[in-house]
C-alpha cells in the first residue's frame, strides 16, 4: 500500500462502448468479457467503493510509472474475487487502462501491430486458464501481466521473450499447443532479429529460462524425443539452489493439471507427464525449478 500511495499519473479506461471490441482483440472469451463488462467502473457504480476505485487508480499509476521496465513487480494486493466482478477483475481494468500507454510505447519502438496485439492477447489466455483453475491462478497472473502492460515482454511465434538488464532474453512458454523444436527454432530466430531492430540500445548475448520444464529429473519419465526433453537439451543449467525460484512441486500442478489444491489421488493420469508428476511426488521426491541459458 505504501508503494501504491503518491501522486504519480494514472490513465483512464477506454470508453465502455469500445470495450467489447477491445476485449475481443485481447482474446478474452465471451464468458470472461461478460463479467468484465458487468463490473465496469462506471462513475457512481455501486460496485466500486471509494477504496476499490483508489486501488484501481493507484495500481494503474504504479505500473505506468515503470513503463519500459522488464523486471517482476511486487504483485498488487490479492482481492477476494468472489465478492463480484469489480473485485474479481480490478487488475483487468488496470490492464485495459494501460493499453493506450503501452501501445504508444510499442509504436515508439516500431513494434509491428501484429506483435503488439498477439502479445497483449495473453490477457484472454490467462483469464481462460484461471477459469479452468477455479480462479486459483490469478495471484500470479496479475503480476505476470504487468510485464505485457509495461512493454517488457513480446510474444514472437511460440515463445514470449522478456527483456532484461543482464544480456539475456528470458524465454516463457505460453500454453498454446505442443512446443515443437521447429516452432522454438522459429521463435528464437525471430527474436534474434527483433530485439536489435526495436531495442538497438540493448544487447543480448544469451537466451535464458527458469522453469519446472528444465528439471532434468523429467528425463527419468519422458521419452528422449519428447518436446520437453528436446527443449532441455538446448540449455546449460545453473547449479540447483533450493530456494532459487518458486516451489516446483506447486508449479508442476499449476502447469500439468491446472490446479493447486486437488489431492494427488484425485488428479488425472492421462499423459506420461501427468503420471510422472504424481508418481514422483508420491515417492516422496520433489521437483526442481531450474535456471538455464544458451548463447544467442
Ligand atoms: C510446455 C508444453 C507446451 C509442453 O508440451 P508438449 O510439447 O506436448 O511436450 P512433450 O512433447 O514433451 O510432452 C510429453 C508428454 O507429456 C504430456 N504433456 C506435456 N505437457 C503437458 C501438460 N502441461 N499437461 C499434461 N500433459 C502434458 C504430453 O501430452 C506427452 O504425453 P503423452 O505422450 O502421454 O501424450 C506444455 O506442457 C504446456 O503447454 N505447458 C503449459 C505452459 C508452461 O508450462 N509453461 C512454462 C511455465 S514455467
Amino acid at each position: 500500500m505504501h508503494q501504491l500511495a503518491g501522486d504519480r499519473p494514472s490513465a483512464p479506461l477506454p470508453a465502455k462502448a469500445d470495450a467489447p471490441a477491445i476485449l475481443e482483440r485481447l482474446a478474452v472469451r465471451a464468458d470472461d468479457a461478460a463479467e468484465i463488462m458487468a463490473g465496469w467502473p462506471d462513475p457512481g457504480s455501486a460496485l466500486w467503493t471509494p477504496e476499490l476505485s483508489w486501488l484501481l487508480d493507484r495500481s494503474i499509476a504504479l505500473v505506468r510509472g515503470d513503463l519500459g521496465g522488464h523486471a517482476w513487480l511486487a504483485p498488487g494486493p490479492e482481492l477476494p474475487r468472489d465478492r463480484g466482478p469489480a473485485w474479481r477483475h480490478l487488475y483487468v481494468y488496470g490492464y485495459l487502462a494501460l493499453l493506450d500507454v503501452v501501445t504508444g510505447y510499442h509504436r515508439d519502438h516500431g513494434i509491428p501491430d501484429a506483435v503488439t496485439w498477439t502479445t497483449l492477447a495473453d490477457l484472454g489466455r490467462n483469464l481462460a486458464v484461471d477459469r479452468r483453475m477455479n480462479r486459483e491462478g490469478w495471484p500470479v497472473m496479475q503480476a505476470w501481466l504487468t510485464l505485457h502492460a509495461r512493454g517488457g515482454l513480446y510474444e514472437l511465434g511460440r515463445l514470449q521473450h522478456q527483456r532484461s538488464d543482464d544480456g539475456s532474453l528470458g524465454l516463457h512458454i505460453p500454453e498454446s499447443g505442443p512446443m515443437t523444436p521447429a516452432a522454438i527454432d522459429a521463435s528464437l530466430a525471430e527474436a534474434r532479429a527483433f530485439f536489435p531492430r526495436h531495442f538497438p540500445d540493448e544487447r543480448y548475448t544469451s537466451f535464458s529460462c527458469g522453469s519446472w520444464l528444465l528439471d532434468p529429473q523429467l528425463r527419468e519419465y519422458l521419452p528422449a524425443d519428447s518436446n520437453i526433453v528436446r527443449f532441455q537439451q538446448r540449455f546449460e543449467l545453473e547449479p540447483y539452489e533450493k530456494d532459487d525460484g518458486p516451489d516446483a512441486d506447486v508449479e508442476v500442478l499449476r502447469f500439468g493439471f491446472r490446479t493447486l489444491t486437488t489431492p494427488l489421488d484425485r488428479l488425472p493420469r492421462d499423459s506420461v507427464l501427468q503420471r510422472a508428476i504424481i508418481d514422483h511426488l508420491r515417492a516422496g521426491r520433489h521437483w526442481h525449478w531450474r535456471q538455464g541459458q544458451f548463447p544467442i
